[in-house]
């Protein structure tokens, strides 16, 4: 008789998204004349910029030709979309990463799940609190997270970093020494950014307890700021400790056509010397097949002059949403951060609302869904997350509808 993994049994719940996406669509079906607006998951709502669509067309037309078709692409990623990345994300920026150090895959998410697989299950994990839930999520299932206590919401064995007001959301260097830590900034859920000097403190922090950073990145186009580090490899000693995790999702609305890419130094090796870089090979060798050319010819086009401009221009739109919606919060008296270098509005919900009060009051009085913050971490209890991601009238519309609450 099989048995199943029961990792997955001690998952308390569903996915987040998923459990607030079965909550609107009962709330939607009992109320169907309601115009309910999300600002809750971070998904893009501009179509996909000119440039990239005009490359996906020629690339299908492409598929159509026998001189030009593409069967399996390389697992790794193809030449042409490897090299622009290296050129324009990290040569551009003063920073050593080959075309060879990148692996473009079909996403951040599936990346940041799957990176847990290339280390020990003995290696024990630093997440920051609130987090989001794939880094968690993913160790349970390996089985590297120890007992879920419902109380207090915690894994034995998992480090938790608070982020919360009284730290600006950033990490601090943690009392046990962990192996794996993740970080992400910009970050999601709270908005928050760390400076080049800081990450620099966590660079020679894992450098020197030997710990590998997961450094997600899949924001960085939000940032505005000077002094920020776009890449974890701005900061000296990065390439020895490093991993990168980027997404085409935020930057260029690839959430529906799926893209993204992993950076792993070649330099980067376990304390018994072997490289994670030639086992992430493997790994993508036995359990990927490539993204789908197409979907790569169009991540090139983003960093075409017009591919470059037009998404700037989407992400200044988005922008202006996060500038409206967190002006507008304050000026009501909220107490809110995030929205300068990231596309999200993180505020503390208000008359002591807990995350999930605070969601069920803003979906049946304003119609209106958001992320409850405690769905990232109990740091997260007594906070919510808007996304800037709605269209600019609807994000008008909402920020009109909680003025009124
Ligand atoms: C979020 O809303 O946190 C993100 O959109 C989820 C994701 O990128 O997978």
């Amino acid at each position: 008789m099989f048995k199943v993994n029961d990792n997955y049994l001690k998952l308390p719940g569903s996915y987040l998204f998923s459990t607030i996406a079965k909550k609107v669509n009962t709330y939607k079906s009992e109320h169907p004349d309601k115009q309910v607006i999300s600002l809750g998951i971070g998904d893009v709502t501009q179509p996909l910029a000119p440039a990239i669509i005009e490359r996906l067309h020629s690339a299908v037309d492409e598929m159509a030709d026998a001189k030009t078709f593409k069967g399996y692409a390389p697992d790794l990623g193809y030449e042409f979309l490897r090299t622009t990345i290296a050129e324009n994300d990290y040569a551009a920026r003063g920073v050593n990463i080959a075309a060879d150090e990148i692996f473009v895959s079909d996403g951040a998410k599936s990346d940041s799940a799957n990176i847990q697989e290339i280390f020990s299950l003995d290696n024990k994990i630093a997440v920051c609190d609130p987090v989001y839930p794939v880094y968690v999520d993913s160790n349970v299932m390996a089985g590297r997270t120890g007992t879920y206590d419902d109380t207090t919401g915690l894994w034995s064995d998992v480090i938790y970093m608070p982020c919360r007001a009284e730290n600006g959301f950033a990490p601090e260097f943690p009392k046990e020494n962990p192996d794996l830590i993740y970080l992400c900034f910009p970050n999601n859920p709270t908005g928050a950014m760390i400076s080049k000097a800081q990450l620099q403190e966590w660079v020679d922090y894992a450098n020197k307890i030997g710990a590998v950073i997961i450094y997600d990145a899949a924001y960085e186009a939000y940032i505005s700021e000077a002094d920020v580090p776009h890449t974890i490899y701005e900061c000296e000693g990065a390439r020895s400790c490093a991993i990168e995790l980027r997404s085409f999702s935020k930057n260029a609305g690839f959430t529906g056509t799926r893209l993204g890419f992993t950076v792993i130094p070649k330099d980067l090796k376990s304390s018994d010397g072997v490289a994670l870089h030639s086992l992430w090979a493997r790994r993508h060798g036995t359990k990927f097949n490539g993204a789908p050319y197409i979907v790569q010819a169009a991540g090139a086009a983003v960093y075409s002059e017009e591919g470059k401009k037009q998404t700037a221009q989407q992400i200044a739109y988005y922008m202006n949403n996060a500038k409206i919606i967190k002006e507008a919060l304050a000026e009501i008296g909220y107490t809110v951060s995030g929205g300068v270098n990231a596309p999200y509005i993180w505020l503390k919900t208000p008359n002591d609302m807990t995350s999930w009060e605070f969601f069920d009051y803003l979906l049946e009085n304003a119609n209106i869904v958001g992320t409850p913050g405690s769905g990232f971490g109990p740091s997260g209890e007594g906070y919510f997350r808007l996304t800037a991601f709605g269209s600019y009238e609807n994000t008008l519309t909402a920020v009109e509808r909680i003025k009124k609450l």
